[in-house]
């Protein structure tokens, strides 16, 4: 990532298609069959508006299983990119803390768990517990 991008606290992680997933009653729901994004390892992308109160970041992580997460770094608020290979987060500040995939930070100034929520993963869905 340039230092630019670090500045503005811009991160690589692209909007999931607003036709991939839906929101409704405390969860969000994304169908996997269109969101290719999130296949492999490493794959990542967030989820905003439809009502959510805060993004969602979710990453396909380097133990294959999914993830998510509120999209804001405990420490300043900047949105979070995955590490792919590394098997950990990273906050998208020049300060860029990173977090495990339980949301524990590691490194760097943010000493507070980002929020990790719960998911239920199926053949061509994620639903995840907003709640
Ligand atoms: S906003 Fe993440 S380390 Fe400062």
């Amino acid at each position: 990532m340039s230092i630019f991008k670090a500045i503005l606290g811009i991160c690589e992680t692209k909007p999931l298609a607003e036709t991939a997933w839906e929101a409704s009653n405390g969860t969000a729901t994304v169908d996997l069959k269109a969101a290719a994004v999130l296949a492999d390892k490493g794959g990542a992308a967030y989820l905003k508006g439809k009502g959510l109160a805060k993004p969602v970041l979710v990453i396909r992580g380097d133990d294959g299983r999914l993830y998510a997460y509120q999209d804001r770094c405990t420490h300043g608020g900047r949105k979070i990119d995955p590490l792919p290979g590394e098997g950990k987060l990273k906050c998208c500040s020049v300060n860029h803390s990173t977090f495990d995939y339980d949301g524990k930070p590691l490194s760097g100034p943010a000493k507070h768990n980002i929020t990790r929520y719960e998911t239920e993963e199926s053949a061509d869905r994620l639903v995840i517990k907003l709640s």
